[in-house]
C-alpha cells in the first residue's frame, strides 16, 4: 500500500517505519527540514532502540522515504497518517493548530479518494474538525474521503516492540469500508482489532492513558500511606497485583509519572470535561498527587539530612524513564530546581540525557559516570531507574560517598541489601533503613518497623 505519515516525532516516525517494514512504501514527511535531512543523513532526531537499523534497512530497500514536501506526499499516497504534536495550551486544552494545518494541505491535495488516518492524541470531536476542514476546502467535491481515527500506544523506549505487538489496535471509523483498509494495514500483525465508531475511539486513547496515571498516583498514594506505616509498597503492590481484575503492571510506587504524554492528556481529558460541563475530580486529584512525588522525596531529604544549603545530591538519571533521552515532565527537573532553590549543589549523572539537561540546568556538575557523581556528595538520590544503576557496585559507592546515605525514588534496591551493607537507605513506601536509631520526624526506622 502507499502510505505518507505526517509529522516525524515518536509516534510517525516509528509507525511509518512498522509499516515499511511490512512492506508498504511509505513517506514520512514534515515541515521541520532538518528533522528530514538528519533522517535522510540516517541520523535519528530521537533516541530508540532499534529505530536507527530499521529506518537504515527500510530506506536501503527503497520503501521508506523522508521529505519535507507534505502536498506531494498526500497526493502520492491511498493513506495519509496524521501525527503531529498536540501540546497543551495554558487552559489545559489540546493545540489542534497543527492537525488543523495539516488537514488544510491535505483538502488541497485531495486529487483522489483516500483514508486519512488520525494517529495524533485529540479530544473526542477532532475528527469531526478534520471532516469539516477537507469537505470545505477539498477542491473536487466528487473526490471521496474518509477520517478514521487510529490511537497509538506505543511507548518511548520500546516502540518498536509496542508497535509490532500491540496488545489492540482501536480503528475508530463511520465507515465500514474506510475500516478495512485499516484492517488490511494491520492484518500482518495479527493482534486482536477493535472497530469502533471515530468517537469512542479518540476516547479510549484518553481514557487508557487517564487509567494508567490513575493507577500510579493510587499506588502512590498508598505508598505514602505505608510510609505512616509498617506496611511496605512493594509487598503490597504485589499483593494488589495478582488479583487478575487489578494487574500487576502500573504499580511501581516512587516519584510519579512523567513524559511527554500522561501529563499532557490528562490534563486535555479534564479540560474536555470542564468544556462538556462535567467537573472531572478524580483525575483532578491524581494529576495533583503526581506532582507532589517530587516534593515529598525532597522533604524526605531534608527529613534526614538537615538544611539542603550547602549540601552536594549526586542525582542518578535525569531522563522521565529509562532508555529514552527525554527530559520532557521529568522528575529529575522539578528535584534539581528544588535542591539548588535551597543552596544545595547537584553532582548529576545520566547514560543519555545529559546535554538535554544541560539545556536546563547549565551550571550544575556533570559527571562521567555513578561513581564520579557519588564521590564526596553528601547522599546519593536515584531518580531514574535504569539498569546499569541496578548493577551499581555499591561498596565503591559506599566508600565514594561523604556519608552512606541513599534515596531510592524508584526502589531499586532492596533494603536488607542496603542495611546490610550499612547504608542509611530511603527509598518510597518502604519501612526506612538506617544503622543508628534515629528521631526522624514521621519517619520510621528499620528497628521501629521490625517491632
Ligand atoms: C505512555 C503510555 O504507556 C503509552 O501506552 C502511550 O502510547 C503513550 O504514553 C502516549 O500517549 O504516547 P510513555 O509516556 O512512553 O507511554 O511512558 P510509560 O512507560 O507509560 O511511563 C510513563 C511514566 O509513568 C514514566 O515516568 C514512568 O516512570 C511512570 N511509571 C510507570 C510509574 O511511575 N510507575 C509505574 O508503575 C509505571
Amino acid at each position: 500500500m502507499d502510505l505518507c505519515v505526517i509529522g516525524t516525532g515518536y509516534v510517525g516516525l516509528v509507525t511509518g517505519t512498522v509499516f515499511a517494514d511490512l512492506g508498504n512504501n511509505v513517506i514520512c514527511a514534515d515541515k521541520d527540514a532538518e528533522k528530514i535531512s538528519m533522517l535522510n543523513a540516517g541520523k535519528m532526531p530521537i533516541y530508540e532502540p532499534g529505530l536507527e537499523e530499521m529506518v537504515e534497512r527500510n530506506a536501503a530497500e527503497g520503501r521508506l522515504s523522508f521529505a519535507t514536501d507534505i502536498a506531494s506526499a498526500v497526493r502520492s499516497s491511498e493513506v495519509v497518517f496524521i501525527a503531529v504534536g498536540t501540546p497543551t495550551r495554558s487552559n489545559g486544552n489540546a493545540d489542534l493548530t497543527a492537525v488543523s494545518a495539516v488537514a488544510e494541505i491535505i483538502a488541497h491535495n485531495l486529487s483522489e479518494s483516500k483514508v486519512i488516518v488520525n494517529k495524533s492524541t485529540v479530544p473526542v470531536g477532532t475528527g469531526d474538525r478534520v471532516r469539516e476542514i477537507i469537505e470545505a476546502r477539498r477542491p473536487d467535491k466528487r473526490v471521496e474521503f474518509h477520517v478514521v481515527s487510529n490511537p497509538e500506544f506505543l511507548r518511548e523506549g520500546s516502540a518498536i516492540n509496542d508497535t509490532l505487538y500491540p496488545d489492540r489496535i482501536v480503528i475508530g471509523a463511520s465507515k465500514q469500508e474506510a475500516a478495512m483498509r485499516l484492517v488490511e494495514l494491520y492484518a500482518p500483525l495479527e493482534r486482536p482489532m477493535i472497530i469502533t465508531d471515530v468517537y469512542s475511539a479518540e476516547m479510549i486513547k484518553y481514557s487508557s492513558n487517564a487509567f494508567l496515571a490513575t493507577k500510579i498516583s493510587f499506588i502512590n498514594s498508598i505508598a505514602n500511606l505505608c510510609e505512616l506505616t509498617n506496611a511496605d509498597i512493594t509487598q503490597v503492590a504485589k499483593g494488589m497485583g495478582y488479583d487478575k481484575r487489578i494487574g500487576s503492571d502500573f504499580l511501581n510506587a516512587g516519584l510519579g509519572y512523567g513524559g511527554s504524554c500522561f501529563g499532557k492528556d490528562t490534563a486535555a481529558l479534564v479540560s474536555t470535561a470542564r468544556n462538556l460541563g462535567y467537573d472531572f475530580k478524580l483525575l483532578k486529584n491524581v494529576i495533583e498527587i503526581n506532582s507532589e512525588q517530587p516534593k515529598r522525596f525532597v522533604n524526605k531529604m531534608e527529613d534526614v539530612l538537615g538544611s539542603l544549603d550547602g549540601k552536594t545530591i549526586a542525582i542518578l538519571g535525569l531522563a522521565f524513564k529509562p532508555n529514552t533521552d527525554d527530559l520532557r515532565d521529568a522528575k529529575s527537573l522539578d528535584i534539581i530546581g528544588r535542591v539548588l532553590a535551597v543552596g544545595g549543589n547537584v553532582k548529576a549523572y545520566d547514560p543519555i540525557a545529559m546535554e538535554n539537561t544541560r539545556k536546563v540546568f547549565p551550571l550544575i556538575n556533570y559527571c562521567s559516570n555513578a561513581y564520579e557523581a557519588v564521590a564526596g556528595a553528601d547522599a546519593m538520590a536515584l531518580v531514574t531507574e535504569w539498569n546499569e544503576f541496578k548493577f551499581l557496585d555499591l561498596v565503591r559507592v559506599k566508600e565514594s560517598l561523604k556519608q552512606p546515605i541513599i534515596f531510592d525514588g524508584r526502589n531499586i534496591y532492596d533494603p536488607e541489601r542496603m542495611r546490610r551493607m550499612g547504608f542509611d537507605y530511603f527509598s518510597v513506601g518502604r519501612p526506612p533503613v538506617t544503622q543508628i536509631t534515629m528521631a526522624l520526624g514521621g519517619l520510621q526506622t528499620q528497628e521501629q518497623a521490625a517491632i
